[in-house]
């Protein structure tokens, strides 16, 4: 089955072509940053624009590149939610007009249960059942996910999501948008012990996070080294090693916790943060100690893309499952409201 795979939840156009016999066949990536850069964060009705104004392009490209033509394609994935509906109407209204032109069905894909089933997509693939940590600019979760369409939340942030406490203190320090990866360059070159940040509800039973308290130690520690308003070069790398080893630290502590209180030792990271390298360094460590094994997308796959969409609308359709012709978008959306997909239902589709 071939499926065309879109992503248009937020400030990334991602298209994707993936077979399901074959594997991904072509992908292409455009992030919008330099349309929101000078905002310092994502402008809802700017994406939307540049997600109209890139699908097209990005599709005839991708399509180029996997030799085949649209009336080859058996599906069509589009991200359903969550995300900014606006941004999301441009992928789902493009994906159900193109499936429907094509007489073929489409399907409107959970962004988060994409990142979950990302790393599928890579030969090392994990079995079921593993542990998901799913840490994005939107979610920090901690998911036991036992087949696709099965998942059991087993804690989650309280408060800012690990992308979003990493974007938060990139910004304090005058960073630049996007912040994350940028604080995560400069951590690299600090001392990480220089400054010791909080590792928030680690001291108490649970899978529960919190990382705004990061945010307040951070606006501190910056006050305490700025000279009029003026972080060194040097404070800077050291604040921002401080920073991302807490915030590293605490998702191991909490991963290791879930693997304990599940026996399961098969943990997969997913969502942009996980293309973080001391986070990858670290986890892999945790798990090898448990005697577990940890699996990951390549970093191109953790943030947001279209391969992702692609291969967990591919599972769906596979099943049966089809979206009406009517286009929806859920801005907000608990990924336990999925429906699981049993093999079975892909016999008895094909038998009927
Ligand atoms: O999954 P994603 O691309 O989009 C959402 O669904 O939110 O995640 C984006 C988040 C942003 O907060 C970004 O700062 C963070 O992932 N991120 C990183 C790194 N790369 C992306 N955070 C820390 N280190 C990185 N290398
Ligand atoms: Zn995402």
């Amino acid at each position: 089955m071939l499926v065309l795979g879109l992503e248009t939840s937020c400030d990334e156009t991602g298209i994707a072509l993936y077979d399901t016999e074959k594997g991904l066949l072509a992908h292409r990536i455009y992030s919008q940053i330099a349309v929101h850069a000078e905002y310092g964060g994502v402008v809802p009705e700017l994406a939307s624009r540049d997600h109209v104004r890139k699908s097209l392009p990005l599709i005839r490209e991708a399509m180029a590149e996997s030799g085949y033509a649209l009336s080859d394609l058996d599906g069509v994935a589009y991200t359903r939610g969550p995300g900014l509906v606006g941004a999301l109407l441009v992928g789902a209204c493009l994906g159900r007009t193109l499936a429907w032109s094509l007489q073929i069905p489409a399907v409107g894909v959970h962004h988060m249960e994409g990142h979950l089933l990302a790393p599928m997509l890579e030969d090392d693939a994990p079995e079921f059942p593993f542990i998901a940590l799913l840490v994005s600019g939107g979610h920090t979760q901690l998911v036991l996910v036992t087949g696709i369409g099965e998942y059991e939340l087993l804690g989650e942030s309280l408060d800012d999501a690990a992308g979003e406490a990493f974007d938060k203190a990139a910004k304090m320090m005058g960073l630049p948008y996007p912040g994350g990866p940028q604080l995560s360059r400069l951590a690299d070159e600090g001392n990480a012990t220089r400054f010791r940040f909080p590792r928030p509800m680690t001291d108490r039973p649970g899978l529960d996070f919190s990382f705004s308290g990061l945010k307040t130690f951070t606006r501190t520690t910056i006050l305490q080294c700025a000279e009029d308003g003026v972080l060194s070069e040097q404070d800077q790398k050291d604040i921002a090693a401080g920073f991302q080893l807490a915030v590293v630290d605490t998702l191991a502590i909490k991963c290791k916790r879930a693997m304990k209180q599940t026996g399961v030792h098969r943990l997969i990271i997913a969502g942009g943060v996980g293309a973080n390298s001391l986070l990858r360094r670290r986890l892999r460590e945790m798990t090898e100690e448990m005697g577990g094994k940890v699996f990951y997308p390549r970093p191109e796959l953790c943030t947001d893309n279209g391969a992702m969409i692609a291969y967990a609308g591919a599972q769906r359709l596979l099943a049966g499952e089809s979206a009406e012709l009517g286009v929806s978008c859920v801005p907000r959306w608990p990924m336990t409201e999925l429906q699981a997909v049993s093999l079975d239902d892909v016999v008895v589709e094909e038998r009927q």
